[in-house]
């Protein structure tokens, strides 16, 4: 599990940077004055997070984990190549495919319980991460229905999304697991298994997201879970005051 959650963020700075660019691109032709104020919160908040999980990278490297080789070739495939070479608008849908991943991984983490187990360091980390992920799940949407309203698009984003973070995803834990002398394999793999029989992360989450995401009608605030990000946010604020 530490794996798994290790390697999804070595993603997020890269990838949150990008996020950032491919709404950038746009903004100018954001005409409505709410959803550019919405834009630039998001661009906040994407900036602290890729702050946040980088800071997160030092103590990967302290604990002796080898991890620029992969992040060079992951920068250079991903943003260097494949983002330069693909239009503005598929970077912009590719992103909004990738944060509706988010905001239905965020909704899991915080309603499911399924990092009670992490350290409560990491656990603040993902969570808070979590909360400002549904706080802002409209955005990119929103940008993308006002300056490319296409369906054909929106889907082949989800597309370039799921194979790019499936490999990426996969890639990275696989080089993480690799390093991690203490792994026995049958062992990892019943772990596996267990925690998607009781936690109904990996295949089950993304199934739910991608059925959700196809709906021609599709919207992120139909699943209305502000109220959990801001609760959650609530108490993290009471629990910085009592500290
Ligand atoms: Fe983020
Ligand atoms: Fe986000």
């Amino acid at each position: 599990m530490s794996h798994i959650a290790n390697g999804v963020n070595l993603l997020f700075p890269a990838g949150e940077r990008f996020f950032v660019r491919s709404v950038r691109h746009y903004l100018p032709r954001v005409t409505d004055e709410r959803l550019r104020a919405d834009v630039r919160g998001f661009f906040g908040q994407e900036g602290r997070h890729a702050r946040e999980h980088e800071r997160f990278f030092e103590i990967m490297r302290a604990q002796g984990f080898d991890i620029d080789g992969f992040l060079e070739t992951y920068q250079r495939v991903a943003f260097e190549r494949m983002e330069r070479m693909s239009p503005a608008a598929l970077n912009l849908s590719v992103t909004v495919a990738l944060e509706h991943f988010t905001a239905v991984l965020a909704d899991n983490a915080l309603s499911d319980g399924g990092l009670d187990e992490a350290d409560p360091r990491m656990r603040r980390l993902l969570l808070w991460h979590a909360a400002e992920e549904i706080e802002h799940k409209a955005v990119a949407f929103d940008v993308l229905r006002a300056v490319h309203p296409s369906y054909a698009l929106r889907m082949t984003g989800l597309g370039v999304a799921t194979v790019a973070l499936g490999i990426a995803w996969v890639l990275a834990v696989r080089m993480l697991v690799r390093q991690d002398g203490t792994i026995d394999r049958v062992a990892m793999k019943r772990e596996l298994a267990r925690v998607r029989r009781e936690r109904q992360i990996g295949r089950n989450v993304f199934w739910r997201g991608i059925r959700e995401y196809v709906r021609p009608d599709f919207h992120p605030d139909d699943r209305d879970n502000y109220a959990l990000a801001a609760s959650y946010l609530a108490r993290m604020a009471r629990e910085a005051v009592a500290a």
